[in-house]
């Protein structure tokens, strides 16, 4: 990528706009920008009015998805999920970027390797996909803290308030993170168009009274400007109130946006759609709260996230599944709405303890685009044909939303209808027809009276129109193919094209439904592929009318130099729309598309296309053996060259070039995890008796520093204060016994879902029965404690982050709480974390962390040969390392999953974390759930070499535990066109300086 001009053009248009006007406010320089309708100002590529955004000029609707890079830490697999974003028709993705992962330890931003943006950016550029970032410093978004480092918890100040310690702790941050996106702004020849300051500054809580705060958020802001950005600043309210807006004073955006997740997070009852949750008045809001700028809906549902304990994805996949995509998207239109970014479009893994307490590994999300890149679910298909619609429709940027009726547009009550008009009588009107009960299953017939030709009643040539169950459908009114003008079509609209000496426009429906459309000017049809059973055509006055039933072989209809071509539902989902370039570079814009993009007939995923001569180059993925077509190729081409390979190519009367491309599933084998040779070591050394703790962290603070959360103990062992705030933590407390002990009673916290176990000296405590103390002596408490995550922290005075995790409050009977000296320990190092590669958030506290042995090549050859399928017999950790190889096939992008088993279905509760070449890319809880199959992307396993697996298993229990199975497996392997997926870095064990 060409990032060109660098920082100083970003900064002498910031110096141009020139008109900011600085001045003080409560001790803070508050910089009040420009008014929005002056941005220009700051820079020119990227403006808006009231119905859209315009970069470089062109009018566009915005459809983006969201994408977190630091969820999927291999840089050379981001191209994969940006072309398959691309695919979908969208031309955008919104990625967070995690603060937690960036500047564990204050003071030190740190964004190389699988942190560093620079890749992300390139790899979005490439496959031609604005970005919007949205970089907080809260960004929420089910991770540790809501992104917040766990040492925010030492802040003396409010979390996302104007207190002085919590803005001067985001200085840093911002300062680094908004530089490294300004660099790469469209300004500078990137991708970047939109910046997203704060997250949902929606509601506040618990005494902070001064919300919202303009003086914040301007300040915020200003962290962002003074570091370059000079695009437009987007906000995204937690559901349409209007804070932040244009207008509303200091703190405004440029842009105003909120999210909405009608259908919410329960993924327990997949099939039913609650009453009343379509919005039905996001246009009137928008028209209160925001009238001059595009209507963005910066979040919008993709699928939910799933706490411990939940229904699992698959089920989140199914409540938010391709009827959905249907109604409340297609919903979102009638609103003309001009942003929308789908969140998560692909969620990725929780790995190394990123995610939050109400989480777990997966952040799978039942998104479009699942964990492991697959685009297998209905849903991506149907997002599919919406896309692409949008991407060639232009003109329905410059209609007005109309009221929604039930009598106006349609012959029945049970449907409701929003119009939205065009200016005048020729130009581009949409309708949008739902059932007036949205989640109804049932099949409505009807008629449609549009204002076309002296409001005809539609279908003119006989027959109904239905909508089935669950479904919306956009139908439209002079419509602009390439200068044809399509008077209505109640199929809906895939996508169309100029050709060389025509047009093509590809239309859709489900099987059963009976279609009309009408062509301005035209005079007669004649079918040119499939059976003419079921298609009419007639003149009624200057327009053709062409009705037709919908059948699921194709037919392709000509009326003068247009071409349609009839599909139905399913068949459309094989169709894709690449736009062909001759030099392999995607680029953006819309308009271009429409003229030289190519529909493709494929199957699983088309990528890109090319023309090279006569060679029409595409690059695609397979599952099955699939006969390659394409439809509008320039008359040029004359073969079809699949992933560099020359196929024997077809043109057919029509012109349609087709290939086949056959697929046969490679041959390979896993290793079974059984039978490797695995060794072992005792995690725990600590209840030894000879256990030295002498290098830990005294936990001797007679104060702490969290402001929200006074401690109820004589020390603070509250894990942040002493820079522990990730991963499993380890307590011991050691006290001399007066000899008059009977119990211990303690209060731990590590979030949802979280475990501890105690020992006194070796005694596991769940089996400790009577008073063992002798007076004099003294005994050591050790407990370990399961950290979850920091919580989230969600708006002003919520103070989630500072929710403390460790010991909160404990009784020695008979003693005073002082007779107890603590010391903990996490994850080496603390906030001075040891691997640098992985992150700060990768290890935990336990003994073969610490050390290092998760890693590749641990010390293990004077280990204990045992495995985890043998397990332990009693409570305590154990640590397991293997090691294997893989020689999977190149060219081919196999799913790995590792799949968890229990041996009985209420095995004794335990706690498992995968490392896989050290990094943690599963926590297994054997009680809780749900998840069982934890995917792991290649380029962290090497599937074409060696692989370091190790475990932790915790067995809770007083009678242990043990694995009841582990295996590797695949899914269906995709033949691909994706290239050089590289491994990230894999540092092996090292000994440890220091390391206890
Ligand atoms: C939004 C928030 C996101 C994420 C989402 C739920 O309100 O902005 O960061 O938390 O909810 O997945």
């Amino acid at each position: 990528m060409k990032l060109a001009a660098t920082w100083a053009l970003a900064a002498l248009a910031a110096q141009a706009a020139g008109a900011a006007i600085s001045h003080k406010l409560n001790g803070f320089t508050i910089t009040e920008h420009p008014d929005p309708a002056k941005r220009e100002q700051l820079q020119k590529y990227v403006t808006w009015d009231d119905k859209s955004l315009f970069i470089n000029g062109e009018r566009l609707m915005l459809f983006s998805g969201e994408v977190h890079p630091f969820r999927l830490p291999v840089p050379s697999l981001w191209i994969d999920i940006f072309q398959k974003v691309k695919a979908l028709g969208f031309n955008c993705v919104s990625f967070y970027v995690n603060w937690a992962l960036v500047e564990h330890k204050p003071g030190h931003y740190r964004a190389d390797g699988i942190f560093d943006l620079q890749p992300f950016f390139d790899a979005a550029q490439e496959a031609g996909i604005y970005l919007l970032a949205r970089p907080g410093p809260y960004i929420n978004a089910e991770v540790s803290g809501g992104g917040f480092p766990g040492w925010l918890a030492r802040v003396n100040g409010t979390l996302r308030t104007r207190d002085e310690a919590y803005l001067n702790s985001t200085n840093n941050y911002v300062a680094h993170v908004a530089a490294t996106i300004a660099k790469a702004q469209i300004t500078n020849g990137g991708p970047i168009i939109l910046y997203q300051p704060e997250n949902e500054y929606t509601s506040a809580c618990c005494g902070v009274d001064n919300f919202p705060d303009g003086v914040y958020m301007q300040y915020v802001e200003d962290q962002a400007r003074n570091a370059g950005i000079v695009i437009p600043l987007i906000s995204n309210d937690a559901a349409p109130e209007g804070h932040e807006a244009p207008g509303t004073g200091v703190g405004a955006v440029d842009i105003y946006g909120h999210d909405g997740y009608p259908l919410g997070f329960d993924c327990s009852n997949p099939t039913v759609w609650p009453s009343g949750d379509l919005p039905t008045n996001y246009w009137s809001l928008h028209e209160q709260q925001s009238p001059t700028t595009p209507y963005s809906i910066v979040e919008f549902q993709g699928g939910a996230f799933d706490p411990w304990g939940g229904s699992g994805f698959d089920n989140c996949a199914e409540l938010l599944n391709n009827e959905f995509v249907r109604v409340f998207y297609k919903n979102n239109f009638s609103f003309r709405v001009a942003f929308m970014n789908l969140y998560m479009i692909f969620g990725g893994t929780n790995w190394g303890n990123l995610g939050h307490p109400g989480g777990y590994t997966s952040y799978d999300y039942g998104a479009a685009i699942s964990e492991s890149r697959n685009i297998t679910r209905e849903k991506y298909s149907e997002l599919k044909l919406l896309g692409n619609f949008m991407k060639v429709t232009p003109g329905y940027l410059l209609t007005a939303p109309g009221n929604s009726t039930s009598s106006t547009y349609t012959s029945t009550s049970d449907l409701t209808v929003t119009p939205l008009l065009g200016s005048n009588s020729s130009a581009s009107s949409f309708f949008v027809v739902r059932h007036s009960d949205y989640s109804s299953r049932d099949s409505v017939e009807y008629t449609l009276k549009l204002p076309v030709a002296g409001n005809v009643s539609i279908p003119q040539l006989g027959g109904k129109l239905t909508l089935g169950g669950r479904d919306l459908k956009i139908h439209v009114v002079n419509y602009d193919v390439a200068g044809t003008n399509v008077l209505y079509s109640t199929g809906e609209i895939f996508t169309w094209k100029k050709t060389d000496n025509g047009k093509i426009l590809v239309l859709y429906g489900d099987t059963g439904e009976h279609h009309e459309l009408a062509v301005s000017g035209a005079s007669k049809s004649s079918v040119v592929e499939g059976s003419s059973s079921g298609i009419t055509s007639k003149k009624v006055g200057s327009a053709l009318i062409i009705g037709w039933d919908v059948s699921t072989s194709r037919r392709i209809v000509q009326v003068d130099d247009l071409r349609i071509i009839l599909l139905d539902r399913n068949s459309a989902y094989n169709y894709w729309v690449p736009q062909l370039s001759s030099n392999g570079s995607v680029g953006y814009s819309s308009q271009e598309t429409t003229a030289s993009s190519v529909i493709v007939k494929a199957g699983y995923l088309v990528r890109t296309a090319s023309l090279q001569g006569s060679d029409l180059h595409i690059s695609a993925d397979f599952n099955a053996t699939t006969t390659v077509e394409v439809i509008g190729a320039p008359s040029s081409a004359k073969k079809i060259v699949i992933n560099n390979q020359t196929l024997d190519t077809t043109v057919d009367k029509n012109g349609i070039l087709s290939a086949r491309v056959h697929y046969k599933a490679p041959k390979f084998k896993f290793p079974s995890l059984k039978d490797l040779p695995w060794k072992s070591i005792d995690t725990l050394p600590e209840i030894q008796t000879s256990y030295d703790d002498s290098a830990w962290t005294a936990a001797n603070h007679p104060y702490t520093n969290n402001s929200a959360n006074p401690i109820k103990t004589p020390t603070s062992l509250y894990s942040t204060d002493y820079g522990f705030s990730t991963g499993t933590f380890i307590y011991r407390g050691s006290f001399v016994s007066a000899g008059n002990e009977t119990s211990f009673a303690f209060h731990t916290e590590g979030g949802l879902g979280y475990g501890h176990s105690a020992w006194i000296n070796s005694t596991f405590i769940g089996s400790w029965i009577g008073s063992v103390f002798r007076p004099g002596e003294t005994y050591v408490l050790t407990i370990v404690i399961d950290n979850m995550g920091l919580d989230e922290n969600n708006g002003p005075g919520y103070e989630g982050t500072k929710d403390p995790r460790g010991i909160l409050d404990y009784t020695l009977s008979g003693r005073s709480a002082d007779a107890i000296t603590w010391k903990l320990t996490g994850n080496l190092g603390g906030e001075d974390y040891q691997d640098l590669t992985r992150g700060p958030l990768n290890e935990g506290g336990l003994y073969a962390e610490r050390q290092g042995f998760h890693q590749p090549e641990p010390p293990s050859q004077e280990w204990n040969t045992s495995s985890p399928f043998t397990g332990v017999s009693q409570a305590g950790v154990q640590f397991y390392s293997t090691s294997f190889d893989l020689d999977l096939p190149k060219g081919w992008d196999i799913p790995l999953y590792f799949d968890f088993r229990n041996s009985s279905s209420s095995p004794a509760p335990y706690r498992v974390q995968l490392f896989v070449n050290g990094y943690q890319y599963g926590k297994y809880v054997s009680n809780i759930g749900p998840q069982t199959a934890y995917p792991v992307p290649e380029g962290i396993l090497n599937y074409q070499g060696r692989n370091w697996i190790a475990l932790t298993l915790w067995a809770q229990d007083q009678n242990g535990a043990k694995l009841g199975g582990l295996d590797l497996i695949s899914t269906t392997p995709v033949l691909t066109a994706l290239r050089g997926v590289e491994s990230v870095d894999q540092p092996k064990y090292q000994k440890r300086s220091g390391a206890y």
